[in-house]
């Protein structure tokens, strides 16, 4: 009888699970979505800084146990989930020549391996919604690989491949995957970037430390966590979702033209932004 309510009724019976909702993006679109009637259920390591009126449950999602106990909660009470985003999420910066494989690890433990776990363990509670979605949390890096920040472009690729397969397996079931592809936003992801060690820079010049001035300085002046939220809520409204939602005109005429021109011609404009 659903489809008989008003729609703030249908949104209020609606629970979204958002991973990383702690800062930036996660908690920006929790608090967009708990304020358009949905019924949040917050996770990260922390609880937000800010005051905030979803619900919060405390899951480090590189922690299988962790993340179990967590969703044992959130089913206890809500058995049906209608849409996961999976916000979680770091960089690291560096050489490739100088990366610890510690810190290699552990990109790949929380932008891979975390949301691939939480997603798992929540695909029965999605399939029992007509039309749920799961939005992963992209990002233009994924697409366009970034020099000194290998590895998150990795992960963030690892992810659109990670969206595209799931989308094709779970699209029997109605549930929709799509992956939104933030580009520079202003959030804490710049102070909590872990960078290699700089004093390995022999042979590099001080390439590395201009390229990671030039992407904190974009980030910075990026856009605001608000708008990657806005994008989210507008996907949740529509029955179905893109397989790439680009936040930014100009990102999506990036993502565009890299379609578009020779691979030298990208990789070398990329060389001379965050290489030379
Ligand atoms: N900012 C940008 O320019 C930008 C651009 C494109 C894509 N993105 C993507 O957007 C997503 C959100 O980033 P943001 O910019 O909002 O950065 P942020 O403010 O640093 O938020 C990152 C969130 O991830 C959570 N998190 C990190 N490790 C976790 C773990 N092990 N378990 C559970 N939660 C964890 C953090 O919470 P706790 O520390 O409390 O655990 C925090 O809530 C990320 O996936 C990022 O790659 C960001």
């Amino acid at each position: 009888m659903r489809q008989f309510l008003p729609i703030y009724k249908q949104i209020m019976s609606k629970t979204v699970v958002i991973s990383g909702a702690s800062s930036g993006i996660g908690f920006a679109t929790a608090r967009i979505l708990q304020k358009s009637g949905y019924h949040v259920i917050g996770l990260s390591r922390s609880y937000p800084k800010e005051t905030y009126d979803f619900n919060y449950i405390l899951c480090d999602i590189t922690d299988e146990v962790q993340i179990k106990n967590a969703v044992d909660k959130i089913l206890s009470t809500n058995p049906d989930i209608y849409a996961l985003i999976n916000c979680a999420g770091m960089g690291i910066s560096g050489a490739i020549e100088y990366t610890e494989t510690a810190d290699i690890k552990t990109i790949f433990d929380v932008n891979l391996l975390g949301t691939f776990q939480l997603t798992k363990i929540l695909i029965p509670a999605l399939r029992k919604v007509p039309n749920s979605k799961i939005i992963n949390i992209g990002s233009v890096a994924g697409c366009l690989t970034i020099p000194f920040q290998a590895y998150y472009s990795i992960t963030k690729a690892g992810i659109n491949a990670y969206t595209e397969a799931l989308r094709m397996e779970l699209r029997p079931f109605g549930i929709h995957v799509g992956a939104v592809l933030p580009g520079d936003t202003k959030t804490n992801f710049t102070a909590n970037r872990q960078k290699a060690n700089m004093k390995m820079d022999n042979g590099y010049g001080n390439r590395i430390q201009l390229s990671i001035e030039r992407m904190e300085k974009d980030e910075q002046n990026g856009k605001s966590a608000d708008t990657v939220g806005i994008t989210i809520r507008r996907l949740l409204s529509r029955k179905t979702v893109p397989v790439y939602k680009t936040v930014g005109f100009s990102y999506k005429l990036f993502i565009f033209l890299k379609r578009l021109l020779p691979s030298r011609f990208v990789n070398w404009i990329l060389y001379q932004m965050y290489a030379k």
